[in-house]
């Protein structure tokens, strides 16, 4: 078992990652300070893991909400029923709440938490690995909007993050290497070791060898609690780091409609085109942009997406981001493998080009 450390003050928390940690008190009497629990799971994860889950919690009143499954739940609607529950039930301003799933169900949990009686604490256990290396850490919370993807939401961090790595043995393949799209971010941002030991390692995550596993989320969850330490709430620009890829990913989800693709596949389309306007303005060498395409392909993830939404449209999705600041869109981009800039100084027509070049007629 590994424990890592989220330096935020009086915000800390630790991160808990290793196998069989689901159902054991100890990693979860520590982080609770009043009687009432409500688990927010979902209807895929609920009879996998919820059982397991609640004998952590026999000695706190426990109650448990499943949600439907899927991105497209994630929404103001659905939250609500977080909301009825709690407040049916009676839960008080001292309850924990306990995210159980994926990175929809984290987000939702935690936004839940934020808002209920102006905040509570909570408690991220993530199943998936995409959840595992990235969205159960950091405290971004919150859920989509039609014209928007996570554009209703609050900064909340958990009270620790319990990752038991077994969870994974039960991961469809596609939803496995959506999280290697948010691993292989953390090489290309400033990990160049990382994305070397990556490309050396591709086989061996893909067939779920545990060492390689392990060692992946740990680095990742390393990588982004350093980040997280150093700018919190996005301020100096040094967290919008961890958004490489998403401006573009972001377009493609909501373009596409939400579950289309999975957000860690639009995360690695939108790296390979981040890449590719980088390569353009000659602030990436041509080597390493192949090597980025070739990592991200070896992944099984998707490159390019085909022209059912046009370029136009996706450019003009882009414009609803969070980091367009007074009418300008900033983007990450590399200036090499490990470099990640935060930047306007890009050219719209290369911009363009790139869009254009990266969707391709189905
Ligand atoms: P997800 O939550 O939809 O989970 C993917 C699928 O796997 C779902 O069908 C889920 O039910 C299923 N599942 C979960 N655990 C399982 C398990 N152990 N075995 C079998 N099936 C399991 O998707 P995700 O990829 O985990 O998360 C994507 C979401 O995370 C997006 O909404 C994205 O915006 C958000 N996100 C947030 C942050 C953040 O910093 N807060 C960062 C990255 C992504
Ligand atoms: N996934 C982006 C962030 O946590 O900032």
């Amino acid at each position: 078992m590994i424990t890592l450390q989220v330096d935020l003050g009086k915000r800390s928390y630790p991160i808990y990652i290793g196998q069989d940690l689901l159902g054991k008190p100890d990693w979860v009497l520590p982080h609770i300070k009043a009687k009432q629990v409500l688990i927010v799971t979902n209807e895929t994860v609920a009879p996998l893991y919820l059982e397991q889950t609640l004998t952590a919690f026999h000695n706190f009143q426990t109650m448990t909400v499943i949600l439907p499954d899927g991105e497209v739940y994630k929404n103001l609607t659905v939250l609500n029923q977080i909301f009825d529950t709690l407040l049916t039930q009676h839960f008080d301003r001292h309850t924990t709440l306990v995210a159980l799933g994926g990175g929809v169900i984290g987000d939702m949990t935690g936004f839940a938490a934020a808002c209920y009686q102006r905040g509570v604490p909570f408690i991220q256990i993530p199943t998936t690995l995409l959840a595992q290396v990235d969205s159960s850490v950091g405290g971004k919370t919150g859920v989509n909007h039609a014209l928007g993807k996570n554009m209703i939401g609050a900064f909340h961090q958990p009270q620790c993050v319990i990752i038991d790595t077994n969870t994974l043995k039960t991961l469809e393949n596609r939803q496995l290497s959506a999280g290697l799209a948010e691993v292989i971010k953390y090489g290309l941002i400033n990990d160049a070791e990382f994305f070397v030991w990556l490309e050396q390692h591709a086989e061996a995550l893909l067939a779920r060898d545990s060492a390689a596993l392990s060692f992946a989320i740990e680095r990742s969850c390393r990588d982004k609690a350093a980040i997280v330490a150093q700018d919190e709430k996005e301020i100096s620009g040094t967290r919008a780091l961890l958004n490489l890829g998403h401006t573009f990913g972001h377009a493609i989800e909501t373009g596409f409609g939400y579950g289309h693709y999975l957000h860690g596949e639009a995360v690695g389309v939108g790296m390979c085109l981040a890449a590719q306007l980088s390569a353009k303005m000659d602030w990436l060498q041509p080597i390493d942009l192949t090597r980025i395409l070739q990592l991200t392909a070896k992944m099984l993830l998707p490159t390019c997406v085909p022209n059912q939404v046009s370029a136009e449209q996706l450019l003009e999705l882009m414009k609803v981001d969070k980091k367009v600041h007074s009418g300008k869109l900033n983007l990450v981009l590399l200036q090499g493998i490990g470099k990640a800039v935060l930047t306007s100084d890009y050219q719209p027509d290369l911009l363009q080009q790139t869009m254009f070049e990266g969707i391709v007629t189905s």
